[in-house]
């Protein structure tokens, strides 16, 4: 049931911190140690490994990126996320030192599955995060990590997709313990923040106020675009995607830096640009970003953390998140963009929960 809410995408959106606290609880005892009860790679297969592809798609390709980000920085490992129906024409080389992640939901994406085949027929590793336990994934891969984001109905995936980012976060602490390479410090200061998550994620749902009016004045426009660096970016390409499926609105996510090669051209008089600068050592960059946006007329909203404050200078709406580490500020960013995709798809009346042409889990090439 929708449980008092009007679709199951914002019931599954305001599900996001239990899911964390559930995907997180059940792994870490009470030394602050993370265990996997389905991981079978032993600390010398695992020091064995050096490299990694992610492989998935749509929204749990976006939740690879962010893995990228953290396998590389955490658990320093060379880390590289692909579509799943791109992947195997790539000839990728694999051998046994290479770990093949799958991320995906419904854990029957064919396409997914499919690259899993391929990586186990080539001697590769196989590690599997996925929502459904005794999915086709699930019972293929060598070793699996279920996110225990509970049940995700709308056809758009919130709480799967910041429930597979987190998994990741775990997965680079617990092979940088296992090497050795990361100070107790660091492991702490990372493992609190992803504790602190559902609480920063309330904090932000009990804007949503904020946000429904900020989709208000967009819920006209017919194209708009994401903007951001680093982690960022891996963020605006979701959020970009949240809007094209549920509110058939035409976005595009572009990395910051890229903007004056080429798109640019694109901005145009009260087109939205959504920029997202969480990032504290890209601040500066990104604000003159923003900047070159805003002079061409964009209608800029920021979302950036509390400290920021000097991003309203160059923005016409700001969404604040709460401030947290660099690392893991990709998890709650994207919640307020899930909220203005939503928000935007009802004030249009469009199906969301069941938008068209889509299907929740897809089981063809
Ligand atoms: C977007 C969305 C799709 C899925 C994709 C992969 O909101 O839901 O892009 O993420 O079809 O599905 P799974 O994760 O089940 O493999």
């Amino acid at each position: 049931t929708k449980a008092g809410y009007p679709h199951f995408m914002l019931k599954e959106i305001n599900e996001q911190p239990e899911g964390i606290r559930e995907t997180i609880k059940r792994r870490v005892d009470e030394n602050n140690l993370i265990h996997f009860d389905d991981i079978n790679l032993g600390k010398e297969e695992l020091k064995a490994i050096k490299d990694i592809y992610i492989i998935a798609c749509g929204t749990a390709y976006n939740a690879g990126l962010q893995g990228r980000f953290a396998l590389q920085k955490i658990a320093k490992i060379k880390a590289d996320a692909d579509i799943a129906s791109e992947f195997r024409y790539s000839d990728p080389f694999m051998d046994e030192t290479t770990l093949v992640i799958l991320v995906s939901q419904s854990g029957e994406t064919l396409d997914t599955l499919a690259a899993l085949r391929e990586a186990k027929l080539k001697g590769a590793k196989t590690l599997a995060i996925t929502n459904v336990i005794g999915s086709s994934i699930a019972r293929e891969a060598d070793n699996v990590i279920y996110t225990w984001a509970g049940p995700e109905i709308a056809v758009a995936s919130t709480k799967a997709y910041t429930t597979q980012v987190v998994v990741f976060y775990m997965l680079s602490l617990y092979i940088a313990k296992l090497k050795e390479i990361i100070t107790d410090e660091d492991y702490t200061t990372i493992l609190n923040g992803l504790n602190e998550v559902p609480e920063k994620i309330e904090k932000i749902i009990a804007q949503e106020d904020k946000i429904k009016a900020i989709a208000e004045k967009i819920k006209d426009c017919t194209q708009g675009f994401y903007l951001g660096r680093g982690l960022d970016y891996s963020v605006a390409t979701e959020a970009s995607l949240k809007m094209k499926e549920v509110a058939y609105m035409h976005t595009e996510a572009f990395a910051s830096g890229e903007l004056k090669h080429g798109t640019i051209a694109l901005i145009e008089d009260d087109i939205p640009v959504v920029a997202i600068t969480t990032q504290s050592s890209l601040f500066e960059k990104s604000v003159s970003n923003i900047k070159e946006v805003k002079a061409r007329g964009a209608y800029v909203i920021s979302v950036t953390q509390e400290n920021n404050k000097v991003v309203e200078e160059v923005s016409d709406e700001v969404i604040y998140i709460p401030e947290t580490d660099d690392l893991i500020a990709g998890i709650t960013a994207i919640v307020p963009l899930q909220l203005l995709a939503y928000h935007v798809s009802a004030m249009r009346g469009i199906d969301v929960d069941k938008p068209r042409n889509l299907a929740k889990s897809v089981t063809v090439e």
